[in-house]
């Protein structure tokens, strides 16, 4: 049964691709029809309905799940899923070319909405949009739902929560430690990073999101002392590892300076935060930083050069829909570290979070994450003084996204820095 006087609590739209097939997959064997009304949604009837019936086949709790059709090139058809629907949790991608029309039916219809974009370019463009809107029909535009950016975000909630009860003061620096990742990537992410890059060559909006390390926080306040991403390989002075920049960084540290906008100012206006990826310790380590960083930096070049980015999208890319199979989602794993570094009463403090899983994280995980995230928006369990906007996990969702991360298997920790761990 439906939790409102909507027909659908939840409906997966994108459930006939790689990351929807995953969330729908999870939600089916998570839930069953009495605790959860969920809907599969997508472009093509014959599609969903071999989907749904996989999903039904293989859960004794679902005799059947109800599917319904819209099209991003279709609007009527996308308010016609809003208008019924108390969340729709999206993973139709890449946003910049098919995401706009379903979060403007989703404001329309006062219908939350939870995705899976890192796509920058096109949070910035949402924000313009329709936060304004969203906030005046307390409507909840949730993005970054999975890799991007729930690992960054939370970790930071979690370290900022608990220097707040305990230190009575806010971490004014962050930094954020991918530790591990073992994963595979699908042909839509790479489609969606193309898009990205399509976007920073063609259009000067897109240029300065992707420039401005405040591009994502509200009009008026778009700049500040924080100076963005790192760039080279560096060692670390806080943990005595060496760092690599991280591809997410451009993505994450931005949601995470909107989360800090949006919350108004919590962890100040002088706030820095930055994401790293951790390649270990002495000689070693400073090898693998100086691989990751040159092999970033060759990615880069080749895909701000358009023939070469058709090139190996044409060539070296997996297509859209193709990806790992929902086995090998299973199989990897992530740890993402934040430290935060403040000062209370007594003087200097270090906290420290840890947050991970045993699945892959872009599919496994992001499925789970994506998914209780939906879950939260349709159960109302929000923590957040915010009732609608644009908005990110933390400021959208907060707490109550973690608690249930942890019931279903991930880990997510705090507590004060360790000394002897390298720690300051
Ligand atoms: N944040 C993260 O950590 C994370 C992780 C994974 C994925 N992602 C993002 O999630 C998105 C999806 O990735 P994916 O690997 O699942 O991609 P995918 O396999 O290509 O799936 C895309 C989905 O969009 C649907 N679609 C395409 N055009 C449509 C249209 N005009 N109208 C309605 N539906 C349409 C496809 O339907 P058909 O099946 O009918 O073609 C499919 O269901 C990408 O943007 C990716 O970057 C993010």
């Amino acid at each position: 049964m439906p939790t409102s006087d909507h027909q659908h609590d939840l409906v997966v739209w994108g459930a006939t691709g790689v990351a929807g097939r995953l969330t729908a997959a999870y939600l089916a064997e998570q839930y069953t029809p009495a605790t959860l009304s969920l809907a599969l949604g997508g472009r093509s009837r014959d599609r969903l309905d071999s989907v749904a019936a996989d999903l039904a086949d293989r859960n004794d709790a679902w005799e059947e799940i109800p599917t319904v059709v819209g099209d991003a090139t279709d609007p009527e058809s996308l308010r016609a899923i809003a208008e019924r629907t108390s969340v729709v949790c999206t993973t139709v991608g890449p946003y910049t070319r098919y995401g706009t029309p379903m979060v403007e039916a989703c404001v329309e219809e006062d219908t939350d909405y939870c995705d899976l974009t890192g796509e920058v370019n096109w949070v910035r463009e949402s924000v313009d949009r329709f936060h304004d809107a969203a906030v005046d029909g307390g409507t909840r535009i949730v993005h970054s739902c999975g890799f991007d950016s729930v690992p960054a975000d939370i970790g930071t909630l979690l370290v900022q929560s608990y220097a707040s009860d305990e230190y009575d003061a806010p971490c004014e620096t962050v930094r954020i430690y991918v530790d591990e990742v073992r994963g595979g990537v699908s042909g839509g992410t790479l489609a969606s990073m193309v898009e990205v890059f399509e976007a920073a060559s063609t259009d000067p909006l897109a240029r300065e999101t992707l420039r401005n390390p405040y591009s994502l926080a509200p009009p008026g306040e778009r700049d500040g002392v924080d100076p963005g991403a790192q760039r080279w390989p560096r060692k670390d002075r806080l943990r005595s590892v060496w760092t690599a920049p991280s591809p997410m960084a451009m993505v994450n540290e931005r949601v995470v300076r909107r989360s800090n906008a949006l919350l108004g100012y919590p962890w100040g206006r002088e706030f820095r935060c930055s994401e790293v990826v951790t390649t270990g310790r002495g000689l070693k380590g400073a090898a693998g930083a100086g691989l990751v960083a040159g092999g970033l930096g060759l990615f880069t070049a080749a895909m701000s050069v358009g023939p070469l980015r058709s090139a190996l999208q044409r060539y070296a890319f997996p297509e859209p829909g193709e990806g790992p199979t929902e086995a090998e989602t299973e199989q990897g794993q992530f740890t993402v570290r934040t430290l935060g570094r403040g000062t209370g009463a007594d003087g200097p403090f270090t906290v420290e979070a840890e947050f991970g899983a045993d699945w892959g994280p872009g599919y496994g995980a992001t499925a789970r994450m994506l998914g209780e995230s939906a879950v939260c928006l349709v159960r109302e369990e929000v923590d957040s003084p915010l009732d609608g906007g644009v908005l990110t996990p933390a400021s959208g969702i907060g707490m109550p996204l973690v608690g249930r991360l942890r019931d279903v298997g991930f880990t997510a920790t705090v507590s004060e820095a360790t000394s002897g761990d390298g720690h300051a």
